[in-house]
């Protein structure tokens, strides 16, 4: 069995030895080194370069989390403990990329099941150097749903372990932050006036944390500041997410403007949103031939049909016929389900689990996946965020 190297990191001493007894006790689990003084904590990252890094957050957790995230080195797998009942520290824990949050004195049950889901984790994404993948996600014609399959494919990328970005570059009318129900504290405009000094840290704390995990970069509320956000902020976001996450969606406007044919050049793979009816057609038809003149592969780009209905008057046959290629996938007609999960601001694993709209996100999220060219076992599901901070905020 693959053991995960540990360091401990706890300004009491008795209370880390505590911890160390506790997770020797656990299959998996070698602890390499204690840190009790938050000097050293940086150091011995950087020289330890531990497999996960436990650190109990203690009276003062907002001090450690500065700590923590101010190490500058690639970061272990962090498993955070500390009071439950505080949700700002657990939500900043996950924005600086905390695996699990633990009790305040994790017994070795707790730390077995975070340790078999780290574990879990790491055979679902063997990448040594990681990377994420981005998908842009662009609907062919208005209201063709593009924006609820990159947030339902988002939320389902996280849900298989991935951990996931979206970024509502379809301004001036995005709407990404209204799928998710969050009031966006931060936007691209901020990005934008950062200009050249955007770095990672300043990123980490202005991104929104969904609780379904997904991390969320919502567009300007107001219209008149989307003239702020040109393609190379796009380029410099985008250099950022790739260092952070495992996936990241872009939801992008089809008005061919600067930030989207930016976004569409840096992405792996492209989804363009269509329905089943002609002049959605056309349009997907027209999208797909100037991304082909603009020297995008074939293989990058995919047609994947929303509110598909096996009453459509047009079928895939014609679809195939019409665009040349067959499409790559299909999301089923159901509003109630849909309209559910964007009212309540949850993603449809929660809303609708078993329904086959849910299902199909599912299918695409594992197609994105195939795509991408990472490797999963269909029988592993990672360790879910989702899972994680719907059992703490149920507590
Ligand atoms: N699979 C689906 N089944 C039923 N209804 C859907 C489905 N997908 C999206 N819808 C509905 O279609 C409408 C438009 O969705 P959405 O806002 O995602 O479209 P859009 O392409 O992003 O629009 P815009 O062009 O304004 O950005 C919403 O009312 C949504 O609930
Ligand atoms: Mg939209």
């Amino acid at each position: 069995m693959t053991e995960l190297r540990f360091a401990i990191f706890s300004e009491l001493k008795e209370f880390a030895d505590e911890i160390r007894n506790r997770l020797t006790a656990v299959p998996g689990a070698q602890v390499m080194v204690i840190v009790d003084d938050p000097e050293d904590l940086h150091e011995i990252i950087k020289s330890e370069a531990p497999d996960v890094l436990y650190a109990d957050l203690g009276h003062a957790p907002h001090v450690i989390l500065d700590l923590i995230e101010s190490i500058d080195a690639p970061l272990p797998d962090l498993l955070v403990s500390g009071c439950q009942d505080d949700s700002q520290v657990i939500l900043r824990s996950m924005q600086i990329g905390a695996r699990e949050f633990l009790p305040q004195a994790p017994n070795e049950d707790d730390f077995k099941r975070a340790i078999d889901r780290l574990l879990r984790g790491r055979e679902a994404d063997p990448r040594p150097d990681k990377t994420a993948s981005v998908i842009s996600v662009m609907g062919a014609k208005g209201g063709v749903g593009a924006t609820c399959v990159a947030s339902q494919l988002a939320a389902s990328l996280q849900e298989k372990g991935g951990r996931t970005v979206i970024v509502d570059l379809n301004f001036p009318l995005g709407d990404v932050a209204l799928h998710f129900d969050i009031e966006p504290s931060y936007t691209l405009a901020d990005i934008a006036r950062e200009g050249e000094s955007l770095d990672g840290t300043y990123l980490r704390s202005i991104l929104q944390v969904h609780q379904s995990g997904v991390q969320i970069l919502a567009a300007p509320p107001r219209i008149e500041d989307s003239e702020l956000i040109q393609g190379e902020h796009v380029t410099r976001l985008l250099e950022i997410l790739r260092g952070q996450f495992d996936f990241v969606v872009l939801d992008v406007s089809r008005n061919w403007n600067d930030a989207s044919v930016r976004a569409l050049d840096l992405a792996d793979q492209i989804l363009v949103v269509t329905s089943l009816d002609v002049p959605t057609l056309h349009h997907a038809r027209k999208h797909m031939e100037l991304l082909r003149r603009l020297g995008h592969p074939t293989e990058k780009i995919h047609a994947v049909v929303n509110r598909h209905s096996a009453a459509d008057s047009v079928t895939d046959k014609d679809l195939t016929r019409f665009l040349g290629r067959p499409s790559s996938a299909a999301i089923p007609n159901d509003y109630a389900n849909t309209v559910e999960s964007v009212n309540q601001g949850k993603p449809l694993g929660e809303v609708a689990p078993r329904a086959a709209l849910t299902e199909a996100f599912r299918n695409l999220a594992e197609q994105v996946h195939v795509w991408c060219g990472l490797t999963t076992s269909p029988d592993t599901r990672a360790p879910k965020l989702t899972d994680r901070l719907r059992r703490i905020f149920e507590k």
